[in-house]
């Protein structure tokens, strides 16, 4: 990452909802899943420099909300992030996330960002990175259960970077699965709107799970899940929920982000503490081996983790370099002599009452 350069070092650079949307159609939304995939890529790579700790989560009965930082020794990222299931009853997001970076040298932030986009883009970047690795080869169709805020981001990554030219589509509220249809209708993807789980599978190599529910569910059952599938299950991402049965598990090989928080949030909390799994940075890094056989099944266990946000972040900042999609936000508190922080308060008060009179 270029070295921070900041001319007035009160003004963070703040991406809001308006200019990602912008930021996104300008580039391309394929563009976007590539760059962020690309930087995920990088940052796994060299994942034994972050920090890494299980995200700090703070639950409730109706949800949960996730603060999960890290740091690769030069510049520090965070997220703010929620999950409440129920929200969409009310008409609001089950999930909603912002996140900055920071430059570690001196800690001033250097971004601030809206990431509910982003984080339905850089979740499906990370599920079709993963993918590339343990998918089988040529896999053509994709299940997509669940038609929600992540489906479309899902379809379009896998097509993108795993060239997925089928997907399937079921969801219990067939609402979300028309909506589905309608925003995929001139992706070039061929779809299908199913009306079961078991009809969803048929013929997919590779199934995603992103459903919304804060309890144990059994979205796939075992015979569901034929010889050399890939899952990509995303729904379960928190202490008591998760979306597929146990016998699964053990039919499959297991691939995490980060292994203690995934032992948390993730399908294997259902397994004991020891079970073994394979840490996705291992496969890329060539340490260990993806995919073995065709007729093994493979499992992303994906949870979300930090490092994945602070890729994201990363392509983000890089991406509004020199584009008018951001504003300059008066975050940080700047006085001439960095000591006479009340000085420049009372400062302010007189040039306010001199303004009033
Ligand atoms: N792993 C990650 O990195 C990551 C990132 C973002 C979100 N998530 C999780 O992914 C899930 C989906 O997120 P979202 O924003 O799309 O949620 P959403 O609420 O917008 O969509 C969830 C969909 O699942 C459907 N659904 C619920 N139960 C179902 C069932 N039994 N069978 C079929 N469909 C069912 C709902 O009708 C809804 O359309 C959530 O659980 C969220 O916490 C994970």
């Amino acid at each position: 990452m270029a070295k921070f350069h900041r001319d007035t070092l009160n003004l963070v650079p703040f991406v809001s909802v308006d200019n990602m949307m912008k930021l996104i159609l300008h580039i391309g939304v394929d563009e976007v899943m590539a760059g962020i995939a690309k930087a995920i890529e990088e940052d796994f790579v060299r994942w034994e420099l972050f920090d890494k700790t299980p995200r700090v989560a703070s639950h409730s009965n109706e949800g949960v909300i996730e603060l999960m930082p890290t740091s690769d020794g030069e510049v520090y990222g965070f997220k703010y992030v929620n999950g409440h299931p129920k929200n969409t009853k009310d008409g609001m997001q089950t999930v909603t996330a912002f996140g900055l970076l920071a430059d570690v040298a001196n800690g001033y932030p250097v971004l601030l960002s809206e990431m509910t986009i982003l984080t339905a883009l850089r979740t499906a970047a990370m599920s079709a990175v993963a993918a590339k690795y343990l998918a089988p080869k040529n896999a053509k169709t994709m299940a997509i259960i669940g038609n929600g805020a992540q489906c479309e981001f899902q379809a379009l990554a896998f097509k993108k970077i795993c060239g997925i030219e089928n997907v399937r589509l079921y969801d219990t509220d067939p609402k979300a699965t028309e909506k589905a249809m309608f925003n995929l209708q001139n992706s070039g993807l061929n779809l299908t709107s199913c009306s079961t789980g078991e009809d969803c599978v048929a013929g997919a190599e590779i199934i995603t799970t992103c459903t919304a529910d804060k309890q144990y569910a059994t979205i796939l059952t075992d015979n569901m899940v034929g010889s050399g599938m890939h899952i990509n299950a995303i729904g379960g991402d928190c202490p008591g929920k998760t979306e597929l049965h146990k016998d699964i598990l053990y039919r499959s090989e297991i691939f995490t982000e980060f292994t203690p928080q995934t032992r948390i949030e993730g399908e294997i909390q259902q397994l004991p503490d020891d079970y073994e799994v394979t840490e996705l940075w291992e496969v890329m890094s060539g340490q260990k081996e993806g995919r073995k056989a065709e007729g093994q099944i493979t499992l992303f266990d994906s949870v979300g983790f930090a490092v994945e946000d602070f890729s994201a972040l990363r392509f983000i900042y890089q991406a509004i370099q020199g584009t008018q999609f951001y504003e300059d936000l008066d975050m940080l508190a700047d006085p001439d002599d960095p000591r006479d922080l009340y000085g420049m308060v009372q400062r302010a008060a007189k040039q306010n009452m001199t303004a009033a009179e």
